[in-house]
C-alpha cells in the first residue's frame, strides 16, 4: 500500500517525508487554507513549487472550477506551471460540480476527466462518496480515485442523530457494528435484555430494512466498506484506476482500509502519529531505559 500525507503543510510533509515512508501527498483548497493562514506574504507558486520538489511521488493539486471547461483550462495551467518542477503532479478534479452550484448539470467532472485523459494529464477523481461514482470516473479515464471515507461515516452517523462536535469528535472510530445493534435496541427497548443474540431473527423483516436503511448510505455501512467495494468492481474488470482512500481520520480506519486492499491511503500527518504510537510500547521504553545498568551503558561509551 502506498502511503501519501493528506496536507499542504511544507514542515509536515518534510517531516513525513525524512520517515522513509511516503509515497505522495494530498492537497485541497481547505488543506491549503490551513497550510498558509499563519503565514504572511505567501508566495503560491513557490510554495507548492517546494512541495513538489520536497516528495518523488504524485502531489495532487485541486482545481477550483465548476464547469468542464474551467476545470480542464486550470488543470493545464496546474500541470504546466508545476509538473516541470519534478514531473510528479496529478490533478484533482471533484468527480461532479453538483448541479445546484453550477448551471451546467452533474456531469462536468467526467468531461473535464475524459479531456484530461486524453491530453495526457493523470488526475485524480476526489469526492467520491459511492462505488457507482468511481466506476463511472474509472471510465472516464482517471488514474486515482478518492473516496472519502470519514465524510461517508459521517454521513451514516447524521442518518442515525449524532453529530459531529457534540456527540463524537472528528477523529472517532466509526463503529457500524455498535450502530446496528443500539439501532435495534432502540426499536424496542423491552428487547434489551437480548443484546448479545442474533437481532435480525427476533426482528421482522419491515423493522431488519428499517435498521438497514437507518445505519447505512443506499446499503454501505461505512466509508471502508465504500474502499472495499470499489476495490472489488475495479478488479472484477481488470481496471487500472487505483483507489486512494482519503478523508481518514484515525489509525483504526487506516488499518480497514488497508485491510479492504486500498492501492494508497492518504492519511494526515496527526493520524500518522496515531498509528505509531501505543501506551505499551511507551511504558516498554519507559521500563528497558530504568533497567540499563552501567555495564551495558559502558558498552556504547
Ligand atoms: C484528500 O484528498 C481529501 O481532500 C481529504 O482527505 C479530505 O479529508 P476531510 O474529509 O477530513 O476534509
Amino acid at each position: 500500500m502506498k502511503v501519501f500525507v493528506d496536507t499542504a503543510e511544507l514542515d509536515e510533509i518534510k517531516e513525513a517525508n525524512s520517515w522513509g515512508i511516503l509515497d505522495g501527498v494530498t492537497t485541497n483548497p481547505s488543506l491549503i487554507k490551513k497550510a498558509v493562514e499563519n503565514r504572511s506574504n505567501v508566495d503560491m507558486k513557490e510554495y507548492i513549487r517546494e512541495i513538489c520538489r520536497t516528495v518523488e511521488g504524485p502531489i495532487s493539486l485541486e482545481v477550483i472550477g465548476l464547469t468542464a471547461e474551467g476545470m480542464v483550462e486550470q488543470a493545464e495551467f496546474l500541470y504546466e506551471e508545476f509538473n516541470p518542477v519534478n514531473d510528479n503532479v496529478v490533478v484533482k478534479i471533484p468527480v461532479n460540480t453538483n448541479s445546484s452550484r453550477s448551471s451546467s448539470g452533474d456531469y462536468e467532472g467526467l468531461k473535464a476527466l475524459n479531456k484530461l485523459s486524453g491530453e495526457g494529464i493523470p488526475t485524480n477523481t476526489t469526492l467520491i462518496m459511492k462505488p457507482e461514482q468511481a466506476l463511472l470516473a474509472a471510465k472516464a479515464g482517471t488514474q486515482y480515485v478518492s473516496p472519502f471515507a470519514g465524510r461517508i461515516d459521517d454521513f451514516i452517523r447524521s442518518k442515525v442523530g449524532l453529530t459531529r462536535g457534540e456527540d463524537y469528535p472528528k477523529s472517532a472510530y466509526h463503529d457500524s457494528d455498535w450502530l446496528k445493534h443500539s439501532s435495534y435496541i432502540n426499536l424496542k427497548d423491552r428487547y434489551d435484555y437480548l443484546e448479545g443474540d442474533d437481532l435480525e431473527d427476533i426482528f421482522s423483516d419491515e423493522e431488519v430494512a428499517e435498521v438497514r436503511e437507518k445505519i447505512s448510505d443506499a446499503g454501505i455501512s461505512s466509508g471502508a466498506e465504500v474502499v472495499a467495494s470499489i476495490k472489488q468492481i475495479f478488479s472484477n474488470y481488470d481496471y487500472e484506476t487505483e483507489v486512494l482512500a482519503a478523508s481518514l481520520r484515525n489509525s483504526r480506519q487506516v488499518r480497514e482500509v488497508a485491510e479492504a486492499g486500498t492501492d494508497v491511503a492518504t492519511i494526515p500527518f496527526k493520524v500518522m502519529g496515531e498509528m505509531i504510537s501505543h501506551h505499551k510500547t511507551e511504558q516498554g521504553i519507559i521500563s528497558f531505559s530504568e533497567d540499563v545498568v552501567d555495564e551495558y551503558e559502558g558498552l556504547f561509551g
